[in-house]
């Protein structure tokens, strides 16, 4: 799988911060059900590395990656993990070159085009745009398309169900990102349900 794959499997990757790692992998089956395949668990918490452990080893046709990748050990702790793609919201040399070094496929954040040319430069075309609505939102991903056509970007901060078919129908967005999928009261509860509900509208997005 490279990059460009992950935009293929789902319109929405949900981005998941979890406090309980016993949540990851019914949470996971949720969404898989639903029809979104690749979820995104944030490095955010104490638990995120184990709950991409559980759900690597136990929901088979998830594709588990890891975001929130802000330093270059974080890369490599998602790999071992099982974490088959990782995310960060922003870029840097060194962490761009700790995510290349695990043999993942990786979305590292843009936010200006001179963040997306660098990046251009190390030879990735597949980026986050974050903080998508804080950034610009759709207008400044239209004007982006006029001189680098080839990057494709997955936006993410922001988004909901209200704006994101707008986002997706432009042409240089692969996917979207958000937390919308995975509200904190839903995930407390238990209403693998009610995500699976979420997912299913997500998945029909596209
Ligand atoms: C993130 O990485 O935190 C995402 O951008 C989530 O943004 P959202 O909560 O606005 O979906």
């Amino acid at each position: 799988m490279n990059a460009e794959d992950l935009f293929d499997l789902a319109p929405v990757v949900p981005v998941v911060v979890l406090d309980d790692a016993d949540a990851a992998v019914p949470l996971a089956r949720a969404l898989v059900e639903g029809g979104l395949p690749a979820i995104e668990v944030t490095l955010r918490t104490p638990v995120a590395i184990e709950a991409i452990t559980r759900i690597a080893a136990e929901v088979p046709d998830a594709v588990v990656g890891a975001g929130t990748v802000v330093r270059p050990d974080d890369a490599e702790r998602a790999a071992a993990a099982g974490a088959r793609f990782l995310v960060s919201p922003g870029c840097t040399e060194r962490l761009q070159t700790a995510m290349a070094a695990t043999g993942l496929p990786f979305l590292p954040g843009a936010a200006t085009a001179s963040e997306a040319v660098a990046l251009l430069e190390a030879g990735v075309t597949a980026m986050k745009f974050f903080p998508a609505e804080p950034a610009g939102g759709i207008p400044y991903l239209k004007a982006l398309n006029g001189p680098l056509p080839q990057v494709r970007f997955c936006p993410t901060g922001g988004v909901k169900p209200g704006n994101a078919a707008d986002y997706l129908a432009l042409p240089n967005v692969g996917c979207v990102g958000g937390t919308w999928l995975t509200p904190a009261d839903a995930v407390r509860s238990g209403d693998w349900d009610a995500i699976r509900g979420l997912a299913a509208e997500a998945a029909a997005l596209r």
